[in-house]
């Protein structure tokens, strides 16, 4: 009777403080809905459709690539171009330097507000992990390792900070966030997802819309957010065929990237859409289609997805932008008919880095030949002017210039500590043998070694200053995880470098930081995950001098670890952290205890993949499962 009473009043007590937690939980979602409802703009959206010719409507459901468009001079306004774009590595002619970014963002507003109605230009670009084309930017670590942290309110501010930093360049869209859900680690975007488990995403991808967008759409350190690729880009099958026309594609080869997703409808409800709800929940602007297929029809042009689910069912509000050239995919051997299923199906703004020209001449005609209904044309840029009004973008009192008064907080020692934090959060302790960690800051030497020990361009991976990133220093201001050492030990304390691991005889302690080389898209699309001959060798030339060996993985996915297991005395997985090496130090020594969980499963072997938490528990058998990471 007594103990029943007991768990009585604890189950009161439980509730309490379960009902306390969820109101201060439900705090930000409740923010986020201050927002305002996009179709609130509504009347004004109309008002201004109504004084456009059908050239112009055109115009702003084309989207060409800066340099592009700027190449060709007058274009902006012989088009009515209403939005650009820079891709992966379309970048001002002179540099890649905050200035030289800035003026571009300001001589194409300066062009858009030459046609004849003046409506200024989105200008949208993929700010992934950071302001990530510019250089000084701070770069935060990968998606992939956000997840690690399962810390909404951190990556809300990392989104506030990015947009920050956007900003001070004048940009105001960014092709972010990823709210894929990978399921198979072999393919090349699986560090853009922030887990291979829909709730981390669905979590996650929300603080994010939440953290670029900020409360009010039209708060000058705002800037809007693309959910991306909808839908079931992450659960693609591997198919092999030599891909023409792709980086890399002339041989036969293993390829995930923009392949076919064979689910029901339940299933990709269940697994790969939950993101794109909370997303919309959270008031994202805009959305882009996937290049992949769902059981063979391109997501691109399905009604199914684009208008019956997203716009009908889940009430979303603002504008698709079609992927880099996919609207092409749907039927490569006939625009016209690309074009014509894409917008049918519910695209409202398209992609056409090169092509524009086409792109707007052949949805003139469809229109005027009635292939493509004029209502349609006019949902389509109803839901851009939205976007563009939510944003203040058509107040004529404001001025069209970047705000350069932002430049001074741009990479600053500010962000520079957020992004740190993050790392630290992220990186997950996969074996502690013998408690070798925490390091003594005060050993009388540490040998650290491997490709990625002093290499920026590793620790920041794809989608950095170069579509495909660059190894070796690709933009300055980090911080390498040989230099953190160095900065994070005594006086008295040498650290030896070398890359391959030798030379480390006499040394107390050994670090090994090895993993992948940056690529972005199809071209990381892998099928032995493996550690290369030389990460091997370099931590066999460390455990070799008979010293303690820490092995550090710097990756964009779970590597096969096998053959090093048994010689690294400690593991930790870092994923792709950015610029901020510190964030490592301050674990490695002690300052901080890890806290990271695996977003993805850790296979044992390259036979077991695909391997994710969606798959018969009877298959599944990792070598650490997702949630894994222990602590000091
Ligand atoms: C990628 C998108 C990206 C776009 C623009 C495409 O290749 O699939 O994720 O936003 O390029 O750079």
């Amino acid at each position: 009777m007594k103990k029943a009473r007991i768990s009585h009043i604890s189950l009161i007590c439980l509730v309490l403080i379960s009902l306390i937690f969820v109101s201060c939980q439900s705090q930000a979602p409740e923010q986020a809905q201050t927002i305002k409802g996009f179709k609130a703009f509504d009347a004004k959206a109309k008002e201004i459709l109504s004084q456009m010719t059908l050239d112009e409507k055109i115009g702003q459901m084309t989207q060409p690539e800066q340099d592009k468009v700027l190449g060709n001079e007058g274009d902006m306004q012989k088009y009515f171009i209403g939005s650009v774009l820079s891709g992966g590595d379309s970048d001002p002619i002179k540099d890649n330097s905050l200035i030289e970014w800035t003026n571009l963002y300001d001589r194409v507003q300066e062009e858009a507000l030459k046609t004849r109605l003046k409506i200024p230009a989105l200008y949208g670009i993929d700010a992934v992990h950071g302001h990530s084309n510019v250089l000084g930017a701070v770069m935060f670590p990968h998606n992939i390792a956000l997840g690690c942290t399962r810390d909404p309110e951190l990556v809300e501010r990392i989104g506030r900070i990015t947009a920050k930093e956007m900003r001070a360049t004048g940009i105001h869209w960014t092709f972010a966030p990823a709210v894929t859900v990978p399921q198979d680690i072999r393919w090349g975007r699986t560090y853009e997802g922030f887990s291979e488990d829909p709730e981390i995403v669905k979590t996650l991808g929300k603080a994010m819309v939440m953290g670029l967008q900020g409360t009010d759409l039209s708060d000058p350190l705002s800037v809007v957010a693309c959910a991306k690729h909808y839908a079931g880009d992450g659960g693609t099958e591997a198919t092999k065929a030599p891909r023409p026309g792709f980086p890399g594609g002339d041989v036969t080869r293993m390829w995930l990237d923009q392949g076919d997703t064979k689910v029901d409808e339940a299933t990709l409800r269940r697994i790969h859409l939950p993101g794109y709800v909370t997303a919309i929940e959270a008031g994202v602007g805009t959305i882009m289609p996937s290049y992949s297929t769902w059981n063979g029809e391109r997501c691109s042009g399905s009604k199914r997805l684009l208008t019956e689910i997203l716009k009908e069912e889940l009430g979303f509000d603002g504008f698709l932008i079609s992927d880099y050239n996919a609207i092409r995919q749907i039927n490569p051997m006939n625009l016209k008919e690309s074009i014509m299923i894409s917008i049918n199906a519910g695209m409202d703004m398209a992609m056409e880095p090169g092509g524009y020209r086409e792109f707007f001449d052949i949805l003139k005609a469809l229109v005027e030949e009635g292939s493509v209904p004029i209502a349609r044309i006019d949902d389509a840029v109803t839901r851009i002017l939205r976007v563009k009004l939510a944003m203040g973008l058509m107040d004529d009192t404001k001025t069209h210039k970047a705000d350069r008064s932002l430049h001074n907080a741009f990479g600053s020692p500010e962000h520079r500590a957020v992004a740190r934090e993050a790392v630290r959060k992220s990186l997950v302790l996969l074996k502690n043998d013998n408690k070798v960690l925490p390091l003594s800051k005060t050993s009388a030497r540490i040998h650290v070694a491997g490709k990625s020990a002093d290499n920026i361009g590793n620790q920041c991976g794809g989608w950095t200053i170069r579509w495909q990133g660059q190894t070796g220093e690709v933009t300055p201001g980090g911080t390498t995880v040989l230099s953190a050492v160095k900065a994070a030990v005594s006086n008295e304390t040498e650290v030896t470098h070398s890359i391959d691991g030798t030379g480390a005889e006499g040394a107390a302690l050994g670090i090994a930081v090895v993993g992948e080389l940056p690529y972005a898209e199809g071209v990381g699309d892998r099928e032995d995950l493996s550690l290369d001959e030389g990460d091997v060798a370099t931590i066999n030339n460390m455990k070799k001098a008979g010293i303690p060996v820490v092995v550090i993985v710097i990756s964009g996915r779970p590597m096969i670890v096998n053959d090093i297991l048994p010689q690294a005395d400690a593991l930790v997985a870092a994923f792709l952290p950015g610029t901020e090496g510190q964030g490592i130090t301050d674990v490695l020594f002690g300052d901080f205890s890890p806290t990271g969980k695996l977003s993805y499963s850790w296979p044992r072997s390259n036979a077991e993949l695909p391997m994710n938490i969606n798959m018969p528990t009877e298959k599944y058998n990792p070598l650490f499962p997702i949630g894994y990471g222990l602590s000091y």
